[in-house]
């Protein structure tokens, strides 16, 4: 096929310009999965193709020579996983010539809607928690000219008026429970079967709405279907205490966490994550808030990974089935040299809330070599 035509409709590269390999998103790697066709418009930025990162420190503390990954997908374009099902949600918008878009978000749907609605040249309307979107998030959802509701409720209401929005046809909803944010959410297993060449023996990953883990079960099931893999994995996702409905099997009317991305108390994807966890002998399970924020940091410190609290979970998770023993998966339960991926759903810098408190501790120092090494103040031992 000619440059010119392979390439159209692509990141907006002029026509004959090839697009690199890296800057391509996942509907041009991953078309023949995806409900796209020719009369598709795509609206992509280059999402997907995320680091795989592998963990010598997790792999060690699992032990049994198995092996931790690190999903990091606060590497994509707006800085978390909803850009690749975004980019499917809205080229698909687009095909059924909608006229704006709208959602309800935690923080990280509103700023991808909107970064691909200005992409797409139409408006997104945001509907979110007042005083609950972590401010890296909401920051982005204004740069990017979204049109933003604040209101007097939670994530569970914000959706449901979402709901009834959409329902009149003039808005085309993005929420996860669009199919096609599915759709494109499903790319990050076939990533993680393209680069390990077959699909890892377990997977965790954090839940709030559901659709991520539905999605990645899709995904495997797609790839081992197709004879890419010759298994799919142990589906393993938390929830945090607060906002745990599928762990307790109960709408919780006040959801609470530190995790403000997974504070939902109802999740609309609950029968089919239930599924997911069912049919892959997989559970769900909770860590609570300061695991979650140990985790983080440890991920931080430890890993040079930076991720928001609801992305910890995964990682707090599996500290949870390595340490503890009310843990409701074992890792005893897979074999030895068995290979683990934990989804980090979203970048740091997105809530960074946690850690502004020890920057308020900076304090200036006369700018002399004697004064700065006493602040650094490392000992003999740190410095060996
Ligand atoms: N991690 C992050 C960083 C998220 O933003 C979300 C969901 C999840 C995990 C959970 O994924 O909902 O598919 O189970 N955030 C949504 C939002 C709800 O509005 O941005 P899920």
């Amino acid at each position: 096929m000619p440059t010119a035509c392979r390439y159209r409709n692509l990141v907006s590269s002029p026509q004959n310009i090839p697009v690199p390999q890296q800057a391509r998103g996942i509907i041009d790697r991953y078309r023949a999965f995806l409900p796209v066709s020719d009369a598709t418009p795509i609206i992509a930025l280059g999402e997907g193709n995320t680091p795989l990162i592998h963990s010598p420190r997790l792999s060690e503390m699992v032990g049994r020579d198995c092996d931790v990954f690190i999903k990091y997908e606060g590497l994509n374009p707006t800085g978390s996983f909803k850009d690749r099902g975004m980019t499917v949600a809205v080229s698909k918008a687009m095909e059924h010539k909608a006229r704006a878009l709208i959602c309800a978000s935690t923080g990280n749907t509103s700023a991808s809607a909107a970064a691909y609605a200005a992409r797409a040249g139409i408006p997104a309307v945001v509907i979110l928690p007042a005083g609950k979107i972590a401010s890296g998030k909401l920051v982005q959802a204004v740069a990017y000219g979204a049109r933003i509701v604040a209101i007097d409720g939670n994530f569970d209401d914000a959706l449901r008026l979402v709901r009834e929005l959409g329902s009149g046809g003039d808005f085309a909803v993005v929420n996860s429970i669009n199919p096609d944010r599915i759709a494109g959410q499903k790319t990050a297993a076939y990533e993680i079967v393209d680069a390990l060449g077959d699909a890892p023996r377990l997977h965790i990953l954090p839940v709030g709405n559901a659709g991520n883990v539905t999605a990645y079960w899709a995904g495997y099931r797609d790839y081992a279907q197709a004879g890419k893999a010759t298994q799919t994995p142990v589906m393993l996702g938390f929830q945090a205490a607060g906002s745990a409905p599928i762990f307790y099997d109960k709408v919780i009317e006040h959801p609470e966490t530190i995790a403000s991305a997974i504070r939902i108390g109802n999740p609309a994807s609950w029968k089919s994550a239930r599924a997911a966890f069912e049919e892959s002998a997989g559970a769900v399970d909770i860590v609570r808030d300061e695991q979650i924020l140990e985790a983080q940091s440890w991920l931080a410190r430890s890993e040079g990974i930076f991720v928001e609290p609801a992305s910890a979970a995964s990682i707090a998770g599996l500290f949870k089935c390595c340490r503890e023993t009310d843990a409701r998966y074992s890792l005893k339960n897979i074999a030895a040299g068995s290979r683990i991926v934990c989804t980090v759903t979203g970048h740091g810098l997105k809530d960074p809330d946690p850690f502004l408190d020890r920057l308020a501790e900076l304090k200036p120092v006369p700018a002399r070599i004697d004064d700065i090494l006493e602040v650094i103040d490392l000992s003999s031992e740190q410095l060996s």
